[in-house]
């Protein structure tokens, strides 16, 4: 099969080392092995997350995506009481159906698909309910639009309630500061900006949230938070049998990103999407959001009038790149092109000559051109794969 380079929002081109490592020696979950794994893991995911003070935090990792980290805080967190979602895209909603199964005071402030939550409206509608938890996505990422954690953190705090959020998307890109945000609980997935292969998820918190766990109502078997806790708290160990080689392959994308430094790749996330960005600017096209507002990981784009998605997309998968369609309301309006993973500088260039390329066979005439990509463009860090093959070179 040829190589596909996938320009989403995950999942994402892994680097060698990691493609290497779940082929690393058989073990089993209830041997050493593997407590020093979990322990490994789990140390670098607080250090992921530049946690301060770490003896105050755990993280627990669960086999199965970004939806069962987000599935197992809403079954087991909230009890009987009330949670208010905030709610500006699809994964707001699905984080609004999700808690709805399990939790019956479930409430929602929904801001329409795209647009900015309203924080004089959070404000007020918290002031006027008694509201115990509120949960939020951090990216959300239909629109890539990057909410407001501090602000929503705030007024979580001054009115008494705890704060959980959702950071699929933007774990391993965007600065996280759970101590300062006042966030009790997040969770995010190993396919995204942590650039490893999809099917582990991990949930995030404070020790003291956890511990009250403990005599809460259980209303899933297997994603019980408290268990996963209580597992890695007296075992170094996973409840059930995790899937062993991803476990393998996230540590070894943590190294990546810990070796780099957390700033750095960010950073490099940053330049790869200023980059992207500005040659999809000259090519003409428009953006679905402001710039400011966006996530470093991924940029949304309005489809030229003249443009069928679906044909453009096809365009581009023969030139072996893999982008988004916009989904639900955005499904034929946009597209979105990823920017994490293991891209490489030609990658990206390869990427945006082939854009205009394709952009050319639906309109010869209305395209801009990316030919002068030079110095103002911002100066790509290189990945871990460049980097590994420069050593060997030079070696
Ligand atoms: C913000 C956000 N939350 C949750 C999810 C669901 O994650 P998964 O598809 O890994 O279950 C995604 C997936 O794209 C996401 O972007």
């Amino acid at each position: 099969m040829k190589k596909l380079l996938l320009f989403t929002p995950g999942p994402v081109n892994v680097a060698k080392n990691v493609k290497a490592a779940i082929c690393r020696e058989d073990i089993c979950h209830r041997e050493v092995e593997f407590d020093n794994l979990l322990e490994s893991i789990e140390n670098k995911l607080l250090r992921l997350y530049e946690i301060k003070t770490i003896s105050n935090y755990r993280a627990v990792v669960i086999t199965g995506s970004g939806t069962a980290a987000n599935e197992t805080m809403l079954s087991s967190i909230v009890g009987d009481k009330n949670i208010l979602i905030l709610s500006n895209g699809e994964f707001g909603e699905r984080l609004y159906k999700m808690s709805k199964i399990h939790n019956k005071n479930t409430f929602l402030l929904d801001f329409s698909w795209g647009k900015t939550l309203n924080l004089e409206k959070i404000e007020a509608y918290l002031q006027a309910h008694d509201i115990d938890i509120v949960a939020m996505v951090h990216h959300e990422t239909s629109s890539g639009m990057l909410n407001p954690l501090e602000k929503v953190g705030a007024l979580s705090k001054e009115n008494g309630a705890m704060l959980i959020v959702d950071c699929v998307s933007s774990t391993g890109a965007e600065v996280i500061d759970m101590e300062k945000c006042g966030i009790s609980f997040c969770s995010s997935s190993s396919s995204k900006a942590v650039c490893s292969y999809p099917g582990l998820s991990f949930v995030v918190g404070r020790i003291d949230e956890f511990e009250k766990l403990k005599d809460m109502p259980v209303k899933s078997t297997y994603l019980n938070l408290y268990n996963f806790y209580n597992f890695i708290k007296e075992y170094s160990q996973t409840p059930n049998t995790p899937a062993v080689p991803l476990f393998f392959a996230l540590e070894q994308t943590l190294n990546n990103i810990l070796d780099k430094g957390v700033a750095n790749h960010h950073d490099s996330l940053r330049a790869r999407a200023q980059f992207l960005r500005q040659g999809m600017l000259k090519l003409g096209l428009k953006f679905l959001i402001d710039e400011k507002d966006m996530c470093c990981v991924l940029t949304t784009v309005k489809v030229p009038f003249h443009i069928n998605v679906t044909s453009f997309r096809q365009r581009l998968r023969e030139k072996s790149i893999i982008i988004y369609e916009g989904k639900g309301c955005f499904k034929n309006k946009v597209f979105q092109v990823g920017n994490i993973g293991e891209l490489s500088s030609d990658n990206l260039q390869f990427f945006l000559k082939s854009l205009e390329e394709v952009l050319r066979s639906f309109d010869p005439i209305n395209v801009g051109n990316i030919r002068s990509i030079n110095a103002s463009y911002p100066v790509l860090i290189p990945s871990n794969d460049e980097v590994l093959d420069k050593a060997q070179d030079t070696a």
